[in-house]
């Protein structure tokens, strides 16, 4: 059985560097999903309060038979909580419902840097990392701001989870991450199935896009058919270099063309960057509200 590798993060754990999302499942759906995908190689299973379905992930989990120290379980938590007591309230309520005494990964969901407490929230997960209850720190979609303000407080997140794909390479974020150590898990890397699968530089290559656009990052791709968990898992082999230039080309599809040289740029072995055809990724409906 093909297993994803696995990354050591600053807090010692180690992230499995493929993991199964599950929005937007439902309960239902996200325990046969989960069941599935664990016995198909899966270790890593993000989740999130938004969600609704933390429930039904602990369920498959539970079903899958795979001891809880093999897996690496991510959950999220929304705006209300984003104060020391309550990312506690938060934590209590997630655990609860996955039927764990400990998460592997636990993020604020969205800064909602408006209300001010993104460094608050992120202290919240601290103070549960000390107890042993969280095995990491992370964020998902904060910007390098927002990521500094967590660092001057004297905080570094494990992990910053952000939409990432071969259109959407996020090179500032990126290049900010690996600056401070934080690793890169990219959400949506499959485009969301839009018509990105159908590119022709990643036709072939289903369920790999993720693995060409974030060297030396995580991703979370959802499947939830179970004849692609193991194509998806199978992708992780390394890619030919030309093939990664013209997915690194696909950056510049969409939004501002960045400068020749970088990855996602002007590329001096393919020419200008064409944009993506087909892709509905701009008018589908991407994931819930921000929490
Ligand atoms: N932190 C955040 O704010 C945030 C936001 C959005 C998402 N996320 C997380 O990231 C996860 C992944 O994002 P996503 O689910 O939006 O998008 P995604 O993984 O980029 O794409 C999922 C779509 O791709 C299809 N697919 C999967 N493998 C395929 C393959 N080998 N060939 C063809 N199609 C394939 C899936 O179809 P089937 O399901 O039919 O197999 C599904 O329609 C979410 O589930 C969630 O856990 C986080």
């Amino acid at each position: 059985m093909a297993l994803a590798p696995t990354f050591q993060l600053r807090s010692g754990a180690r992230l499995p560097l493929l993991g199964l999302g599950t929005w937007p499942l439902n309960d239902d759906e996200a325990a046969a999903t989960v069941e599935r995908a664990i016995s198909a190689g899966y270790r890593l299973i993000d989740t999130a309060e938004n969600y609704r379905n933390e429930k039904g992930v602990g369920e498959g989990v539970r079903r899958s038979g795979i001891p809880r120290e093999e897996l690496f379980i991510t959950t999220k938590f929304n705006r209300e909580h984003h104060s020391v007591d309550g990312v506690r309230r938060a934590f209590e309520t997630s655990a609860r419902l996955l039927g764990v005494d400990y998460v592997d990964l636990l993020l604020v969901h969205w800064p909602n840097a408006g209300q001010g407490r993104h460094v608050e929230a992120v202290q919240g997960i601290a103070a549960l990392m000390d107890e042993g209850l969280v095995r990491a720190i992370g964020t998902s979609n904060y910007k390098p701001s927002h990521l500094q303000d967590v660092i001057d407080a004297g905080i570094v997140p494990d992990v910053n989870q952000i939409q990432l794909d071969p259109q959407r390479p996020r090179i500032v974020d990126r290049a900010f991450h690996d600056e401070h150590g934080i690793v890169t898990e990219s959400w949506s890397p499959l485009g969301q199935g839009s018509g990105l699968l159908d590119e022709p530089a990643v036709r072939g290559h289903r369920g790999s896009p993720w693995d060409d656009s974030r060297p030396g990052g995580a991703a979370l791709a959802r499947a939830a058919g179970p004849r692609r968990h193991p194509e998806v898992l199978a992708s992780r082999a390394p890619r030919a270099e030309p093939r990664r230039l013209r997915l690194r080309a696909l950056g510049g599809g969409r939004g501002k063309p960045l400068p020749a040289g970088e990855p996602g740029g002007r590329d001096r072995r393919f020419g200008r960057v064409r944009p993506l055809t087909g892709v509905a990724g701009a008018t589908r409906a991407c994931c819930p509200p921000p929490p």
